[in-house]
């Protein structure tokens, strides 16, 4: 099992971005993050997360529920604890959110000296979630403006897995021009579009559907939702 790539960029959703991540730390992934600066508006408006990229934790991302106060819109955000049997014998329900150390490595969003920055380091695959317009259009025409730019060109030419978790409505023929671009070129363009056949009971059901089909996408095993014909 070779490591993940995860970045976070400035589109509406960061609570997919956190879920996702603790969805693959109780699967024993190890994980490269990196966040773009708008992430970090966007996390601190809908999460009530303050960040600082030149001084971040991805621990922080990951707080237990007991370090949360009662009305932090995280907590009332965040499905329920993953239960980690079904994912990974490492992790026992009391350490599902903690993070082993190597576990979640950070990059800065400018750090091209970043391993995943190159493509002898070798990885599993990348997901942008979410992904925001404007990184749409750096990958579509191939910018390398940031890391997170640069990584998932590095995914393109290595002809490896790239997930992209748009978050826009409704969506300019700009925006759909580059998905297909870049869907020709082997991306999988992951809307986060959750559906609502599964008689979904609760916002944590649509942000787990979503989160689901981003780790099938991974090939990451996991039971967050109920899969279609049992
Ligand atoms: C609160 C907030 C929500 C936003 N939501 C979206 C969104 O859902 N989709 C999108 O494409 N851009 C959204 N934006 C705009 C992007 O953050 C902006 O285009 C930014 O330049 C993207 O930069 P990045 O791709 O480097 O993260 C939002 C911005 C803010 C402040």
């Amino acid at each position: 099992m070779r490591d993940l790539v995860v970045a976070i960029t400035g589109a509406s959703g960061s609570i997919y971005a956190v879920r996702l991540l603790e969805m693959l730390v109780a699967a024993g992934r190890t994980v490269h993050l990196t966040l773009s600066p708008a992430a970090v508006e966007v996390i601190d408006r809908e999460l009530g997360l303050k960040l600082d990229l030149d001084h971040f934790d991805p621990q922080q991302l990951l707080p237990k529920d007991g370090e949360l106060p009662d009305d932090s819109k995280l907590r009332a955000l965040r499905p329920e604890p993953i239960t980690v049997s079904h994912h990974s014998s490492v992790f026992s329900d009391s350490e599902v959110f903690s993070v082993q150390k190597g576990q979640l490595i950070y990059h800065h969003y400018r750090d091209y000296f970043a391993p995943i920055a190159s493509g002898s380091f070798l990885t599993d695959g990348m997901v942008v979630c979410p992904c925001s317009g404007g990184t749409l259009a750096g990958l579509a025409t191939g910018q390398s403006q940031n890391l997170i730019h640069r990584a998932a060109d590095v995914h393109l030419k290595e002809r490896r897995k790239l997930v992209l978790v748009p978050r826009e409505t409704p969506l300019s023929s700009i925006a759909l021009g580059n998905m297909k671009t870049l869907s020709d070129q082997g991306v999988v363009i992951l809307p986060a579009m959750p559906g609502f056949y599964h008689n979904p009971k609760s916002m944590h059901d649509l942000i787990d559907f979503v989160v689901a089909r981003i780790c099938d996408q991974l090939g990451v095993r996991n039971e967050l939702m109920e899969r279609w014909g049992g």
